[in-house]
């Protein structure tokens, strides 16, 4: 274990800029926000000081708006590095960072608070909470106030790479519906540094760049796009949910009222059970535009346009690290179940294991990832039952022995345990160092 531990840190240390850590010097050489957050729950336990700057270095990168965007650019890296670059997107905050214009699932709050603790009185000193908690609240307002595209109190993604789960099976159906941008329009940089095999389609990705051309185009003007794509997506919710109870923490810590978040989460918690569907949570397609069954029983003024997708994710079972969920049950008994496997596979599968999408190397659509076996450990240990438990632990131990046999791996087959994608990946590496802590939640 504590040559896991060195290895670890060895790979932080090495993806470490100076203010921030990049996913991956080869495939991701610049900042990620939701890879931000992962990180810095890792790092706390190498550096707490280091932690702290990682995220207020993203957070540099605020728009005036309240958005995180997805990715900051470094400037030191070239220009063409990374596809769709600096001059894609065409955005530059007032303080001068060049950013993406979309965004990535809010773990941002968790992390800040689990960064706290690690080192209050280093927290404290350097005045960390009180900095970061008006930032965190732009973040929350900007999302639950621009992006309730459906009106029931979600917020939706217009993009697939805002979910974090680009490539998911969940999104074939929308995205069939967006024309993609001609192949010799742009030139692909992921494929070469990863397999093809393990990375989306050359179509995938041309629907990407139409989709983030039209908002650039449309000034990322959240009222004024037209988006084609727009789902609630149940992952992300979830964590905008454990973001708003790590903000209640984080108010009651700085004296505040912590009320606000605590409502905020119950209501997001009450709107995320509209998403509850066969013992699992699936993503609402806004634009599906054909109301179902399961939606004859909402208001009047609910019945937005919208549907849910009827294909199983991992984001569905996401929602286990809501606390006290009244569908936990269900949801556990689902990842146990044919179609995860949980405790019989290598980690958590991105999807279904008995879905028709299924290719058990290809981004999200199939292999397991680090990040969101985190996070059902998490959601496993919250419940606080013998039996989740014991998933709990057996989840540890294979995000532990897996990080370290694949070379921190960015995922890995769910049946064999072979890595996939990149190597020595910052959140693969932060991760398997949280976990190597026996804290609890
Ligand atoms: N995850 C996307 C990529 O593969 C975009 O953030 O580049």
């Amino acid at each position: 274990m504590s040559e896991l531990r060195r290895a670890a840190e060895r790979v932080l240390l090495g993806n470490w800029t100076g203010r921030s850590t990049v996913p991956s010097h080869s495939l991701y050489p610049h900042h990620w926000s939701w890879d931000s957050a992962f990180i810095a729950i890792g790092l706390r336990h190498l550096s707490p000081r280091r932690a702290q700057v990682e995220l207020e270095s993203l957070f540099g990168a605020q728009w005036q708006d309240g958005r995180i965007p997805h990715i900051s650019f470094s400037p030191s890296v070239p220009r063409d590095a990374y596809f769709p670059g600096p001059d894609f997107w065409q955005a530059t905050t007032r303080g001068g960072v060049e950013s993406s214009g979309i965004v990535q699932p809010p773990v941002h709050a968790l992390a800040v608070w689990l960064t706290h603790q690690a080192d209050e009185a280093e927290s404290i000193r350097r005045g960390f909470l009180a900095r970061m908690y008006p930032k965190l609240v732009a973040w929350h307002t900007y999302l639950r106030e621009r992006r309730d595209l459906g009106g029931r109190g979600l917020v939706a993604v217009v993009h697939p790479w805002e979910s974090g789960m680009d490539n998911s099976p969940a999104w074939d159906e929308a995205l069939a519906r967006v024309e993609p941008a001609p192949l010799h329009s742009f030139t692909r940089r992921d494929t070469d540094h990863a397999s093809d095999d393990d990375r989306p389609t050359d179509l995938d990705y041309g629907r990407y760049v139409q989709l983030a051309a039209t908002y650039r185009d449309h000034g990322y003007d959240d009222a004024r796009t037209p988006f084609t794509f727009a789902l609630e997506d149940p992952c992300f919710n979830a964590l905008l949910i454990a973001s708003e109870h790590a903000l209640a923490s984080i108010a009651e810590a700085l004296s505040l009222d912590p009320s606000r978040h605590v409502t905020a989460a119950a209501e997001l918690t009450s709107a995320l059970t509209t998403l509850f569907h066969d013992g699992i949570f699936r993503p609402r397609d806004l634009r599906a535009g054909q109301p179902r069954a399961e939606d004859e029983q909402t208001t009047a003024g609910e019945q937005a346009a919208g549907r849910l997708v009827e294909v199983d994710t991992v984001a569905g079972l996401v929602p286990l690290i809501v606390p006290e969920l009244p569908q936990a049950k269900e949801l556990l008994a689902t990842a146990r179940g044919p179609k995860f496997r949980l405790g019989e596979v290598r980690m958590v599968p991105s999807y279904d294991l008995t879905g028709p999408a299924f290719e058990p190397g290809r981004y999200w659509r199939g292999p397991s990832w680090f990040n969101t076996a985190w996070l059902l450990h998490r959601g496993l240990v919250q419940r606080g039952e013998h039996q989740a438990e014991e998933l709990a632990d057996a989840l540890r131990a294979d995000v532990l022995e897996l990080a370290g046999s694949t070379g921190f791996a960015e995922y890995v087959e769910p049946f064999t345990g072979e890595a996939r994608g990149a190597r020595d990946f910052s959140w693969t590496a932060a991760l398997a160092l949280d976990l190597l802590r026996p804290s609890r939640p």
